[in-house]
């Protein structure tokens, strides 16, 4: 009997916590919607409703989130915690949330990501905002490591802008096949290494504006054509325009269609450049031509000048020569004397000793 009762109270809880709605929060049957909205709440109350498909709680003092945060919540398909403090997101968080599309944590300060945070997240995820997320850009490779471990196949649109991040750990994309929108705006990053983006074969919008690129490698061009249907936009970076942006404006020439804002990437640097259009760059003589045409001129003015010296040491040689004309006169007669002398004595000597006759003569005479 007693254990009737308590079947049946325990019933009646549980009906009323499905039927009712946790404090401090709008809950509306027909809309399948709850919102928990700047309450000050430091939890995900319990007690949401079964039917929810949207839930918001937002604008909360929300610190951390894990796997008891959403159980049962199988319906929801939109999820937004934005504007909270959530620092810390433990082990499977989102694994109770068998139909999520949509999750917004923008606007919130992780610092703790465990590697399977992400785990068994629904498949069906279409939309994940990170925007301002991350508390500062040392999580970003907890955030990588997570979400490299999985695969979101039906992610399309993911936002990462305003994070702070200095560099894309390589690979960090390359599960999320279906990606057709990546927002990386309002960073710090200072280049594209090989494989950052690896994998975004769908890609079909790449953000990059305000970061801190000064000018694009071959490697990250190399990465940049690694997106063959991706449009890009590149503007408000602090460009350089000295000679590393050559490949960069050639590159930028040839890929006009696909950078959206090619017309207004602008030159930050050096102050004698700002302002100039990239795509100009290319046709203007750069400072690192001119050194380089200055090189060759300095090369054949060492020639001339070499040629010059040897020239004149060859008209003061002629010119002793010139001075010393009679010494020399003197001294070739001296020398043809002198050859004429020893080649006389030879031929003397030769014929001597070849004409047997005369040696029989010599050596008669010597006896
Ligand atoms: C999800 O919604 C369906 C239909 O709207 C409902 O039958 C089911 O009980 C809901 N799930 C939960 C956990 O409440
Ligand atoms: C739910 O998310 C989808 C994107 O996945 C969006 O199109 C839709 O407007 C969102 N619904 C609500 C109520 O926010
Ligand atoms: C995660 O998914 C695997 C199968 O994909 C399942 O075996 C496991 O129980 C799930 N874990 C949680 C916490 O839901
Ligand atoms: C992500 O959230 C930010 C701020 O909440 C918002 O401005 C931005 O539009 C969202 N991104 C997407 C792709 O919806
Ligand atoms: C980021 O925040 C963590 C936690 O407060 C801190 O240990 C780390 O030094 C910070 N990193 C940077 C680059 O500021
Ligand atoms: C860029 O992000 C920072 C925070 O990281 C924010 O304060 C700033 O307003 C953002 N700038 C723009 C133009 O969105
Ligand atoms: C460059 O353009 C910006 C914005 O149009 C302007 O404020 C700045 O004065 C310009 N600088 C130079 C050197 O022309
Ligand atoms: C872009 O390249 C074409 C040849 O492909 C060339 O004719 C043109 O002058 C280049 N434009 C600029 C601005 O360098």
């Amino acid at each position: 009997m007693l254990h009737l009762t308590s079947r049946f109270v325990f019933c009646a809880l549980l009906a009323s916590v499905y039927a009712s709605c946790p404090p401090r929060c709008e809950c509306s049957e027909a809309a399948q919607t709850v919102k928990c909205v700047s309450k000050d709440l430091r939890s995900i109350p319990t007690g949401i409703p079964g039917y929810t498909r949207n839930l918001f709680i937002t604008g909360n003092q929300i610190s951390r989130i894990g796997p008891e945060s959403f159980r049962g919540l199988d319906n929801v398909t939109n999820l937004s915690l934005s504007n909270n403090r959530i620092s810390e997101m433990e082990f499977h968080t989102f694994s109770g949330l068998l139909r999520l599309r949509s999750l917004d944590l923008s606007n919130n300060q992780l610092t703790i990501i465990h590697p399977e945070a992400f785990s068994n997240i629904s498949q069906s995820l279409r939309e994940l905002n990170l925007s301002r997320a991350l508390y500062n850009y040392s999580s970003v490779m907890d955030l990588a490591a997570s979400l490299q471990r999985i695969s979101m196949a039906n992610l399309q649109v993911l936002d990462l802008s305003d994070n702070s991040l200095i560099y894309l750990p390589s690979h960090t994309f390359s599960r999320m096949y279906s990606l057709r929108r990546l927002q990386l705006s309002n960073n710090s990053l200072v280049a594209i290494r090989s494989l950052a983006l690896s994998g975004l074969e769908s890609l079909e919008e790449l953000d990059l504006t305000l970061n801190a690129l000064k000018t694009f490698t071959d490697e990250g061009l190399q990465e940049l054509d690694s997106l063959p249907r991706a449009s890009l936009l590149l503007g408000k970076n602090p460009f350089t325009c000295t000679c590393g942006i050559e490949p960069f404006a050639q590159w930028l020439n040839r890929s006009q269609d696909r950078v959206r804002d090619a017309e207004g990437l602008l030159c930050a640097f050096p102050p004698s450049m700002r302002n100039t259009s990239i795509l100009t760059v290319g046709m203007l003589t750069l400072e690192c031509q001119q050194r380089d045409v200055g090189a060759d001129l300095a090369l054949q003015t060492s020639y001339v000048f070499l040629g010059i010296v040897l020239g004149f040491i060859g008209l003061i040689f002629l010119l002793v020569l010139y001075l010393n004309r009679k010494g020399i006169k003197k001294r070739v007669y001296d020398m043809r004397d002198a050859c004429r002398e020893v080649w006389e004595g030879y031929h003397y000597r030769f014929e001597i000793d070849s004409d047997p006759r005369l040696s029989q003569v010599s050596t008669s005479a010597d006896a």
